[in-house]
């Protein structure tokens, strides 16, 4: 805005436009609000009036803030899946960042994808940014009885298909699922990457966990204004705080919360993007050291509200804190150690004690084996043990539409021991990798009281589901994977414990079928969706675009 040319002349005339003046702007940061608000992203309505509060605290910080919308990505709106545009948003967040005169931004999302896009594009931009997470909605309430997002849809859902659940019920869980603005109050995808945002240092301490709706989130987003006025003077980037040593910490409360499969997806994305690598038997390492002691559904009893009514993530990083790094430095230009002094667990119940653990270790495994060499994962604390060690027959549906047409046929040859497995459903194979891998139970075994089989698939799985899903499985079966070659009856051996996931069908027969194995036609032939499929990459490495975690840092365009 400064220079007496005539570049700036514009820049000027056109903020005198919006009815601007020079005392508005001069000399002050801009501070761009990346807005992922739609009508459509029901989870962040009340996003409109959170601008309004981050805009106070810029104001006072002495900034000019200016809000900026980007791509809404809205987990149950978007078809096939939103997983397909998270780097469409990711890509989006960079490219404002770098083609508008901005000094810092603050990231508001909350819901799934929108999480691992915006920090995904503010680390590649690597401007001063902080995120401002949504927060959960309120828990849910069916006549009394608590519901969460997701997990009581399933299981209720799974009741009816039973025949348990008249049509009354269910529309009167259909009204109480979702009952304010916020995101899903499990501890799904949304919450997890949330918390994991705040761990990795980009949040606020303590923001994640306030409830939407609660007047302490918009004191939050005030101070959130505030404080990236202070990040642009300190020059304080998001590569300060995106260290190796900061996605171990995250990959350690993501143990520790039971957290969304998805999360893995996403944190090594994010750490691709601030040149971290992050293979997956990182993951394996630091669940097998790190207890479970969120009691959270779907691995435990509680919800995001009774979560921060414990004393919040910022309770949960201090009673984890002999695990963590607590040197990180952070958005508050401080380190963790400081962010989390003074925290304290009030609900024993909701953040379980050190030594009573939901689980005393492994939220997460990583499998590897014949059937997925470059791994896979499974989330044990949402399955039933008697299934972490089993070899059954496989049932084989090519893709979701096969499955859907054929799932609940009198004559298909099911049991509770068989293993279902999906093909065609992983990153280019669906495409976008949406959340198929719990695949139904067959009604007819639901009837019998059957509530869980081994699945496996390359698909992922909604951070709100459970049950024995194998998940993520690479390389996918639409690249040739070993899962393509999958036929029914073949035995199937599912061994958490030693992390195997075997095929067993000898190599001999194996290679014969490869030979005979085509690849799937493409899906499109132009457009955004050619792209995707020829450029992602596979679930173990994160599923960005190979062009985009790779090469030299993009140069500051010239202003002429
Ligand atoms: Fe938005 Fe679950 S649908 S977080």
């Amino acid at each position: 805005m400064g220079p007496d040319d005539l570049r700036s002349f514009g820049h000027r005339s056109r903020l005198k436009q919006m009815a601007y003046s020079n005392a508005d702007y001069a000399g002050k940061p801009v501070i761009a609000l990346l807005n992922t608000w739609s009508d459509l992203n029901t989870c962040q309505t009340h996003f409109p009036q959170r601008v309004q509060e981050i805009k106070r605290g810029v104001w006072q910080a002495g900034g000019f803030p200016v809000e900026i919308p980007v791509m809404a990505l809205s987990e149950t709106f978007m078809k096939p899946s939103a997983m397909m545009y998270r780097n469409m948003l990711a890509m989006e967040v960079e490219e404002v960042l770098r083609c508008h005169p901005i000094d810092g931004a603050v990231l508001m999302g909350g819901c799934d994808k929108t999480t691992p896009a915006l920090l995904m594009g503010a680390a590649s931009a690597n401007l001063p940014a902080i995120y401002m997470p949504g927060g959960p909605m309120l828990k849910g309430n069916w006549n009394g009885v608590t519901l969460g997002s997701g997990t009581d849809a399933w299981k209720y859902w799974a009741e009816r298909c039973a025949g348990n659940l008249d049509e009354c019920q269910w529309r009167q869980i259909e009204d109480g699922i979702a009952r304010s603005p916020g995101h899903c109050m499990t501890m799904g995808t949304a919450s997890t990457m949330t918390a994991l945002a705040e761990t990795l240092g980009m949040t606020l301490s303590g923001a994640s966990s306030i409830p939407a709706v609660h007047a302490a989130h918009g004191r939050m987003a005030c101070e959130t204004g505030r404080r990236i006025v202070e990040m642009v003077w300190e020059d304080l980037k998001p590569a300060n705080v995106l260290t190796a040593e900061a996605f171990d910490n995250a990959i350690t409360v993501d143990m520790a919360i039971g957290g969304s499969t998805n999360a893995i997806i996403h944190l090594i994305a994010v750490a691709g993007r601030a040149g971290v690598a992050l293979p997956l038997e990182r993951f394996d390492e630091i669940s097998q050291r790190t207890p479970v002691l969120a009691n959270l559904r779907p691995s435990g009893e509680f919800l995001m509200e009774d979560f921060y009514d414990a004393g919040g993530l910022r309770a949960l990083l201090q009673r984890l804190r002999t695990l963590l790094h607590l040197g990180c430095g952070t958005v508050s230009g401080k380190t963790l150690a400081h962010d989390i002094e003074g925290a304290s667990v009030f609900n024993d119940r909701v953040i379980l004690p050190l030594d009573k653990p939901l689980a005393k270790a492994g939220a997460t495994f990583v499998l590897r084996g014949n059937l997925a060499p470059n791994g896979c994962v499974i989330k044990p604390t949402a399955a039933e043990p008697r299934l972490l060690q089993h070899t059954g027959p496989a049932i084989v549906f090519k893709n979701y539409a096969d499955l859907k047409a054929r799932l609940d046929e009198p004559e298909l040859n099911v049991t509770p021991d068989s293993v279902l497995v999906l093909q065609n459903a992983g990153p280019t194979g669906a495409p976008g990798m949406p959340e198929w891998g719990m695949l139904p139970i067959p009604k007819k075994l639901l009837k019998q009281g059957v509530r869980d089989m081994v699945r496996i698939s390359d698909a992922r799985m909604s951070g709100t589901s459970y049950g024995t899903c194998v998940l993520h499985v690479a390389p996918e079966s639409a690249v040739g994977g070993p899962l393509a070659l999958v036929q029914d009856g073949d035995l199937i051996e599912l061994d958490v414990k030693g992390r195997r996931l075997q095929l067993k069908v000898s190599d001999a027969e194996c290679a014969r079928r490869k030979a005979q194995w085509k690849a799937p036609e493409p899906k499109y032939e132009r457009g955004y969706g050619q792209l995707f499929c020829q450029q992602i990459t596979q679930a173990n490495e994160g599923c960005d675009f190979t062009f985009l975690h790779r090469g030299k840092a993009t140069p500051e365009p010239e202003i002429y």
